[in-house]
């Protein structure tokens, strides 16, 4: 399985902290926001990875992640000229998917808690013929696709922040697909706000009963990034689990290493270049525990 990190936008909620960095390259606490996405991919085996963004801000990402070898992974880069929605991802990604199946991860969709590793194993086994987001219980569902079950747990509708939404389960920037999305993306039409809506790519595999949800528990931390209270709220949670733990939150290199991508002596060669901080100094930790 591939996967591909959207990281485009122009973020304009995020102004004037935005207005001439990439929102996906600002602080979550003490590590750039791309590489909590990234970990994600990672939790979930995938080693190839795609990052797509705006001509401004590819370049950045290029020097913050290079091709991956650090990490034992393959990045690659792809610029989108225009943002228009979600779903192009698919299509200028044509090539570097081919006939696999592909997961999309948005660049500022956090996720965090126990037992997701498996749930994205799971959402893999799901992709031979089908797809699988997630539902997360949220108060206010109307900035998101929203999500609606009958009594049985069937999916019955997947809308695009809806004004009067039929549940709370907010879907989040978190999609699998089998090697079927290259074509469907190319099929659909823009929405009413002009963008390439990936709830109707997803509702394609709905209407073919080939949508498959998964639900995180209330136990479970999705967190968006989207405005500046959001964005500190996700710092401060990041900072309270690694404090408290000791173990560090989305820390792309003790994933590799873990994974047995890299071994200990690329693992050091990084905490050895980052000496000076704790993230660093954390890293290197790992080697003596
Ligand atoms: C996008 C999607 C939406 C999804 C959300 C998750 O919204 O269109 O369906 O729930 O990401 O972060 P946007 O961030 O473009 O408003």
């Amino acid at each position: 399985m591939k996967g591909i990190i959207l990281a485009g936008g122009s973020a304009t909620r995020l102004y004037p902290l935005s207005k001439s960095i990439s929102k996906q390259m600002m602080p979550v606490y003490d590590k750039p926001m791309i590489y909590y996405p990234l970990s994600t991919l990672m939790l979930a085996g995938i080693r190839e990875v795609l990052i797509i963004s705006t001509p401004r801000d590819l370049p950045m990402f290029q020097q913050l992640l290079g091709e991956g070898e650090e990490l034992g992974m393959h990045f690659e880069y792809l610029v989108q000229h225009v943002p228009n929605g979600l779903a192009q991802a698919f299509v200028l990604g044509e090539r570097f998917i081919g006939n696999h199946s592909v997961c999309l991860i948005l660049g500022d969709n956090i996720f965090y808690g126990q037992g997701f590793s498996r749930m994205l194993r799971e959402a893999q086994s799901h992709t031979d013929d089908a797809a699988c987001v997630f539902g997360y219980g949220v108060k206010d569902p109307s900035a998101y696709g929203v999500v609606a079950f009958d009594e049985t747990g069937k999916v019955l509708s997947i809308e695009e922040k809806p004004l009067k939404p039929k549940s709370h389960f907010a879907v989040p920037g978190l999609y699998f697909y089998d090697a079927t999305v290259v074509a469907r993306a190319k099929a659909l039409q823009p929405s009413a706000r002009g963008e390439y809506e990936i709830t109707d790519l997803n509702r394609t595999y709905l209407d073919e009963g080939k949508l498959n949800v998964t639900l995180f528990g209330r136990g479970f931390a999705w967190l968006d990034t989207g405005n500046c209270d959001s964005l500190l709220e996700a710092s401060n949670f990041v900072a309270t689990i690694q404090k408290r733990q000791g173990f560090y939150v989305s820390c792309i290199e003790e994933i590799a290493w873990r994974n047995g991508w890299i071994d200990d002596l690329q693992l050091e060669k990084s905490g050895k270049a980052m000496e000076k901080t704790e993230y660093g100094c954390y890293l290197l930790s790992l080697l003596n525990k």
